[in-house]
């Protein structure tokens, strides 16, 4: 059979902590899902920082190494750029892969502001191409089936939902002032980042936001500075220059459901921060309906609570470990017990990925679902400068939760 599997060309650009997760998504995937017919063959990384070039040749296995991203857009072998760099070349690079007639996987928030999304979203819709945004989070067995509870009426007319994503990533106060604190080259704070994620998953279970009131906050307004490429916001810089923090640690907001969402007429409260200390990954969400309610942690991602029913002597949350019947569990394990982890989820997220390309599925997020997240991001913080409610301009083409 191996002789017979669709070879498809991949290129990497920037060879960072995500560069290394698609890498390892890309060569897993042949070994998960076999039945695909699908082996992608790593042809080209890009890096501006040298030694992360030979690392992708080294280690992770590409043919070639560039310290030029377009070499890798230019290469006729290629067939699919993995986009992993910084925010601030998330559009660039996009729009110039969409011209170059190549699919792309590009990380989130993809554009620091909701306008070079959609100006990302205008190239690829102009090209043709098929996109998929690192909404990773989704793909958790334990989520898809929440989804599926949600859709299926088990836990009734959806009422309100709570979320926080909460990690301590930042709560270090000599944590190096990587390129993800500077405005120009992030956009937002933990709004693109965390809240970025958590909102996509609310609109993936629950349907579009319509409007929101944002609070935003910095707690740490300077720190270390960090040379690009030589190191991640997890590294703590002692007695370095110090320099300002441009963008929000906290971010809350309040949220109304659109009247097309599948859960029409919920409210909800989200709240990201990447400065706590405690959690440490701690990114979960509460959705409560007249006949249920579920929740789910990612530091506990292979399990869920489920409260199923308002009356008898048991009423209250079970807990439930995800299993085969679950999302793409058992493409991984084949019981329960035994549990996935967070490179797993890049594992199935090349799955939607490479087989929207070859035209078998449309399971992937999409650059609407990227552009949809940006407006709600973009709306909280206008939201927290006016300290109004603001509204969200609705979008077409998105894999949010719809009322049929
Ligand atoms: N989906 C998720 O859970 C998740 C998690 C972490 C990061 N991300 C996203 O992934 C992206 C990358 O984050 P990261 O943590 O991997 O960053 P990182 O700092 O580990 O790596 C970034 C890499 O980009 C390289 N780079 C900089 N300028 C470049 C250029 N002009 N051409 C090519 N490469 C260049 C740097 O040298 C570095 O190797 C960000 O957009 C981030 O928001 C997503």
């Amino acid at each position: 059979m191996a002789n017979q599997k669709r070879e498809i060309g991949v290129g990497l650009i920037s060879v960072g902590w995500m560069g290394k997760v698609h890498s390892r998504a890309y060569q897993a995937l042949p070994v998960v899902y076999p039945e695909l017919g699908i082996k992608p063959r790593l042809v080209m990384a890009a890096d501006t920082a040298p030694d992360r070039v030979e690392y992708a040749k080294d280690v992770l296995g590409y043919e070639q190494g560039t310290l030029d991203y377009h070499e890798v857009l230019a290469n006729p072998e290629v067939d699919v750029v993995s986009i992993c760099a910084p925010n601030f070349l998330h559009a660039e690079i996009a729009i110039a892969a969409a011209k170059a007639g190549k699919a792309f996987w590009v990380e989130k928030p993809v554009g620091r502001l909701a306008e070079e999304t959609e100006a990302v979203q205008a190239a690829a819709q102009a090209a043709g191409v098929v996109s998929s945004i690192g909404f990773n989070y989704r793909h958790a067995p334990a989520v898809e089936h929440i989804k599926q509870l949600i859709a299926d009426g088990s836990l009734g007319r959806i009422t309100n939902i709570r979320g926080s994503f909460f990690a301590d990533y930042s709560s270090e106060p000599n944590g190096a002032l990587s390129w993800r604190f500077v405005r120009s080259l992030a956009g937002s704070g933990v709004l693109g980042d965390l809240m970025g994620h958590l909102v996509d998953l609310v609109q993936y279970l629950v349907g579009p936001i319509a409007e929101v009131s944002g609070m935003t906050k910095t707690v740490y307004t300077e720190r270390p500075k960090l040379e690009m490429g030589k190191a991640t916001h997890f590294a703590v810089i002692e007695n370095g220059e110090m320099a300002p923090v441009e963008n929000e640690d906290y971010a809350a907001m309040m949220v109304r459901f659109a009247d097309d969402a599948l859960g029409a007429g919920a409210v909800g409260t989200l709240e990201a921060s990447r400065v706590s200390v405690g959690p440490r990954a701690s990114y979960n969400f509460e959705i409560y309906g007249t006949e249920g309610s579920v929740k789910w942690d990612f530091e506990r991602m292979n399990e869920l609570q489920v409260a199923i029913g308002r009356h008898g002597a048991h009423l209250g949350y079970q807990r439930v470990m995800a299993s085969p019947g679950f999302g793409d569990f058992s493409a991984f394990q084949p019981g329960a017990g035994t549990s996935m982890g967070y490179d797993d989820l890049k594992v199935v997220e090349a799955r939607k990925f490479l087989e929207a390309f070859v035209g078998v599925s449309a399971r992937n997020s999409n650059i609407n679902d990227a552009v949809s997240a940006n407006r709600v991001l973009g709306a909280t913080e206008r939201s927290a400068e006016s300290r109004t409610w603001e509204s969200v301009a609705a979008v077409d083409g998105t894999t949010a939760a719809k009322r049929p």
